[in-house]
């Protein structure tokens, strides 16, 4: 394939990479969104292979094939619940990737650049190589943390922003080394030293986030995935790569800035790591009476009520109970009663991870708010049912100041005439915080898996 024809290529898959983005943003669009990023792929990886500067092209396919195969595998047997755990170890492969990328870069016997020519490109590399370092080791952490195979607490080293500030200087000395060697043999070593300090500079700075904040993480490792990539693309003199890393960069940042405002945290805090250190938000002052209930009760309760909202959390999501949640939506509608569902921003483990639930059920996408949109009405609703829901519909985010978890905006659903919570137990939810909720006068407990509990409920409303 000509320059000019991959030239081409590599802008209408760069347009139909932002048209992916664009449709991602709305439920409505999302499978367009998809399909244009799949699209946009497919012409970016043809074009590149079969442009003329690439040869070796049967070892390209064959890697092709055995990656494609195992990525299909994978992502076919992952369940919903481990989707953050596929993305962060997704992550891992792009920072991995950089890293190789500029050893292999500065290691290239065919090229001859001089002059300033060469002092940029040892920069993009060192670059390059940096981010990319930080989000492989930050990304394998992230993956260990959600997996459960390393403790979700954070951990705290004596000085930590001391040795990170270190680290960073010694980074930037090594850089001025590595630029102003005068052989590759000679700038290797900076830059094998400076990969292991960002290799530990990764490990760290994922270490000591903990709880909450894991969301947060995966975005903001998106976005350095995103900045590795582009610095591979400036190391390869490869455009898309250089406009894709770009926007996955950009949008991960703008994606991690608003999570941090839907939990009222400043991002500097979240990279600076500690969240979930203190203990504390507990409900002994508050704790009385946790009244149980039962699904007859809570069908007799839905059946008799106007307004129902309902707010899912990743209880809903681990019990697969969004078919039977379905179900019981479209039979209360059909007694009239106006159902709709309320979602907060970081509901269940990922951004969106309650609408794509509700939309393979196939709720109707025009009953599914956002948490802004709705949190005003809970005070004129009859029932509101949390769903394997915990953290965010806790009181104590706006009542209690020492809570872990103050200032985090929640769905107000104590407000409500009656508030029924369906889970298992008293357990805490993922930022380990005990629950005020549980305690209120109007809240009613029903303990059992979401999913049999709601199916009893819509056997309760068949008349
Ligand atoms: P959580 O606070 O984690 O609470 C989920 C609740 O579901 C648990 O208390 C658990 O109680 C219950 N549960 C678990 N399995 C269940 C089952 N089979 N049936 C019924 N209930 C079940 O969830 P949330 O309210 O959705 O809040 C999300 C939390 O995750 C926030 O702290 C958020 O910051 C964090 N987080 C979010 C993301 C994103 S981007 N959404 C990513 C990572 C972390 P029992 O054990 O008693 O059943």
């Amino acid at each position: 394939m000509s320059t000019g024809m991959v030239a081409a290529a590599y802008i209408i898959a760069g347009v139909l990479f932002i048209l992916s983005l664009g449709g991602l943003s709305h439920q409505e669009t999302s499978r367009r969104g998809n399909l244009f990023g799949m699209v946009g792929m497919a012409i970016a990886i043809i074009a590149t292979v079969a442009s003329e500067q690439v040869s070796g092209l049967g070892i390209i396919i064959a890697m092709m094939l055995v990656g494609g195969t195992i990525g299909a595998i994978v992502a076919s047997r992952v369940e919903m619940t481990q989707m953050p755990q596929l993305v962060a170890i997704m992550h891992s492969f792009v920072g991995l990737a950089a890293v190789l990328v500029g050893f292999s870069s500065y290691l290239d016997p065919t090229s001859h650049l001089q002059g300033a020519e060469k002092t940029i490109h040892e920069v993009e590399i060192y670059l390059g190589v940096l981010i990319g370092a930080v989000t492989f080791t930050g990304s394998v952490i992230a993956f260990g943390k959600l997996q459960g195979v390393i403790m979700s607490k954070p951990l705290l080293l004596p000085a930590r922003h001391w040795l990170n500030l270190a680290g960073g200087l010694v980074c930037i000395w090594l850089g001025a080394l590595f630029v102003g060697a005068d052989s590759a043999a000679a700038g290797m070593i900076p830059l094998i030293i400076m990969t292991l300090i960002a290799f530990a500079f990764g490990v760290h700075m994922v270490m000591a986030i903990g709880g909450a904040d894991m969301p947060v993480v995966i975005s903001m490792l998106n976005s350095y995935s995103g900045w590795a990539a582009a610095a591979a693309g400036f190391m390869l003199s490869n455009d898309l790569l250089i406009v894709t890393g770009a926007l996955v960069g950009s949008s991960g940042a703008i994606l991690s800035y608003i999570m941090c405002r839907a939990m009222n945290r400043k991002f500097i805090n979240v990279i600076m790591g500690g969240f979930g250190t203190t203990t504390g938000g507990g409900v002994d002052a508050e704790a009385g009476e946790v009244v149980a209930t039962s699904a007859d009760e809570v069908a007799e309760m839905l059946r008799n009520a106007d307004e129902v909202i309902i707010v899912p959390g990743y209880g809903m999501a681990v019990a697969h109970a969004q078919h039977p949640v379905s179900d019981m939506t479209e039979k209360l509608r059909a007694k009239g009663i106006n159902v709709r569902f309320a979602i907060h921003p970081v509901a269940g483990r990922m951004p969106g991870h309650m609408n794509v639930l509700l939309a393979e059920a196939k709720v109707p996408y025009d009953i599914v708010m956002e948490m802004d949109e709705i949190n005003e009405d809970f005070p004129n609703t009859d029932v509101v049912l949390v769903i394997g829901a915990n953290d965010i519909v806790n009181p104590s985010a706006q009542e209690d100041p020492n809570s872990p978890i103050a200032g985090m905006p929640v769905l107000e659903v104590w407000k409500a005439k009656t508030a029924v919570v369906s889970k298992r137990s008293m357990a805490t939810g993922y930022a380990g915080v005990d629950n005020p909720l549980f305690y209120r006068d109007n809240t009613r407990m029903l303990f059992g898996d979401a999913k049999d509990s709601v199916d009893h409920i819509v056997k309760q409303l068949v008349d």
